[in-house]
């Protein structure tokens, strides 16, 4: 519980800095500038945020860009897990078009408010922004054909839950695309143990195996998980600096492990009896 106010306390902070015009990194404050733009910058072409207000561009806290790699039909129900200051469910229900439906999800009123916000702005009305927790989904079982988020998921102190609460909504034969941090081999514990980077980009992050025996494990198939991109140390250096960690003795074992991924899995069509 502690870990998840502390996590609802940055992301209020996040939203406000948006309205402030400020930075919106996701990092601790102090450390910023280090963590979050190898992560969070460049994220979406210009299309992209030529489609979206300014805000949710600004807003954007990501690690990927799902809305690109998920394949997305007209008249689909995509849900958005962590939705933030909305840039994913903005660009998914322009693909889905009028008669289909983009939903976001997210605990953290200014987030949610920001991103009601933005839809105004934005003039699209099949959106709805809801107040939730992606531990609990707030949506019926088998009612959604795509699942994204976007660099959320390794913010939950209970994964498992996570991906089936995910299988649970998502339709037979619905569709599991999301961005997130993965890990690769084995990671330093001062990495893990270290809260304020749980709240920021990586130290909660399964590793890809880890993952993929979780999503199994919820009930999904057809598991893949492909780097978009992979960080080395230098991009790192100011925030672990910042944490007091010493970077040149890990440099090491951090270095090639930390990765922003694109992750599929499919509910199956037919659910075994
Ligand atoms: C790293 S930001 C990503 C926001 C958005 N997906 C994006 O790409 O800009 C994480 C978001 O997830 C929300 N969040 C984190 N943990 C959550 C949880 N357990 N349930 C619901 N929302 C959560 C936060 O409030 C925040 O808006």
């Amino acid at each position: 519980m502690e870990i998840k106010e502390v996590v609802r306390e940055k992301y209020g902070q996040a939203a406000l800095r948006v309205h402030s015009g400020g930075s919106s990194c996701c990092g601790a404050a102090s450390a910023m500038d280090g963590c979050c733009d190898p992560i969070t910058s460049n994220l979406y072409d210009s299309a992209q945020t030529g489609a979206v207000p300014e805000e949710a561009v600004l807003a954007s806290l990501g690690c990927g860009n799902p809305t690109a790699l998920a394949e997305l039909k007209a008249g689909e129900t995509v849900l958005d897990l962590g939705s933030g200051g909305g840039i994913d469910v903005l660009l998914s229900a322009r693909r889905v078009g009028p008669t289909g439906k983009a939903y976001g999800l997210d605990m953290t009123d200014e987030m949610l408010a920001l991103a009601r916000e933005n839809q105004r702005k934005a003039g699209v009305a099949n959106v709805e922004f809801l107040k939730g927790e992606i531990e609990q989904i707030p949506l019926p079982d088998n009612s959604v054909d795509v699942i994204i988020s976007n660099c959320v998921i390794n913010l939950s102190a209970d994964k498992d839950r996570v991906l089936g609460e995910a299988f649970r909504v998502l339709k037979p034969g619905g569709r599991f695309a999301v961005s997130d941090v993965v890990t690769r081999g084995e990671v330093p514990e001062e990495v893990r143990q270290n809260m304020l980077m749980w709240v920021g980009c990586i130290a909660g992050a399964l590793g890809d195996d880890q993952y993929v025996a979780k999503l199994a494990g919820a009930g999904f198939e057809g598991i893949d998980i492909e780097p978009t991109r992979v960080y080395n140390i230098e991009e790192a250096r100011t925030f672990l600096s910042g944490q007091g960690v010493d970077v040149d003795a890990i440099a090491p074992q951090v270095e090639g492990k930390f990765m922003s991924a694109f992750i599929r899995a499919t509910k199956p069509a037919r659910m075994q009896v």
